[in-house]
């Protein structure tokens, strides 16, 4: 049997599972929307502080995506008005910039308290998630920031979850698979006494923001679709200190922990290349994790 040359693996096509397959022309217009995703999450993080507004901090990202030439993603996108996510302390995901923060301590079951403002408190870890549109292509990363001095639990789930998110990228190559890239994460997240929050997932993405495969961040070896070159798609892992259960707020948007533990994640948009990954959204500054 011949094989087939290496070059045509890359052809534009989809697999049965509804998975694109993009041609290797396409690493370069993801490399650049990547790349831009990636530096506004790098210019921004001077500007988490203590006393900031999230408020403040999204007008500073949709500045910076509009002064670039590109577009947000999320603003229009099912109604959401926002240049980014931000997601403080027990709020797992899809935080409302300038929505007042909710707070880490209920003294009601029933009722989520809310601080008085959307401004940043000593000690608050925040996750900031941006998706931008550039030349067509989707570029969607979120990293880990902290306000001030955060506690000593909070930077152990910071480091753990952006551990897990590498150990997830590590079993990208073709011919294992998306159960391959579950399992990496979640045996090593529980092997820390943590939990990997099952209710949200990655995507695929590319000329789209939201494609399948929904990529789930646990899993069995060897299960799901078989990861092949051309195939572009995010990991974005969140990781609570205490149960992985969320419930959403009554903004419909603002995904919280139920327990009330801490909760963090980290993205990256990435492809799979002949031999294993190129990741999209490196930060050109070095700065995708913070310092403590
Ligand atoms: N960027 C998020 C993701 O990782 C999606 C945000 S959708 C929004 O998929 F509407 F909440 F902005
Ligand atoms: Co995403
Ligand atoms: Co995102």
């Amino acid at each position: 049997m011949m094989e087939r040359p290496v070059t045509d693996t890359h052809k534009g096509r989809t697999t049965k599972d509804g998975i694109r397959i993009h041609e290797a022309a396409d690493f370069a217009g993801m490399h650049a929307a990547g790349r831009l995703t990636a530096t506004i999450l790098d210019k921004i993080a001077e500007h988490v502080t203590v006393g900031q507004t999230t408020g403040q901090i999204d007008a500073l990202i949709e500045a910076m995506v509009e002064e670039a030439g590109a577009t947000s993603a999320t603003i229009g996108y099912k109604g959401y008005k926002h240049a980014s996510c931000i997601s403080v302390n027990h709020v797992v995901c899809h935080g409302i910039p300038g929505a007042p923060i909710p707070k880490l301590k209920s003294v009601s079951r029933d009722l989520e308290k809310r601080r008085d403002s959307d401004a940043l408190e000593d000690g608050d870890i925040v996750n900031i998630d941006v998706t931008v549109v550039l030349d067509g292509w989707f570029g969607d990363s979120s990293r880990m920031y902290v306000a001030g001095r955060p506690a000593k639990r909070a930077e152990r789930l910071i480091d753990i979850t952006h551990e897990a998110l590498m150990k997830g990228i590590e079993a990208v190559k073709p011919g294992n698979t998306f159960g391959d890239i579950g399992h990496a994460i979640q045996s090593f997240v529980e092997g820390h006494r943590m939990s990997v929050v099952t209710d949200f997932c990655g995507h695929g993405l590319g000329r789209v923001f939201h494609a399948p495969p929904n990529v789930l961040h646990y899993g069995k070896p060897g299960t799901k679709s078989v990861l092949e070159p051309g195939m572009f798609f995010t990991i974005e892992p969140m990781v609570n200190l205490g149960r992985a259960e969320t419930k959403t707020l009554a903004d419909d948007w603002t995904a919280v922990t139920r327990d009330k533990s801490l909760s963090a994640q980290f993205e990256h948009s990435i492809g799979v290349t002949e031999n294993g990954y190129e990741i999209f959204t490196l930060s050109p500054a070095g700065k995708f994790h913070p310092t403590y």
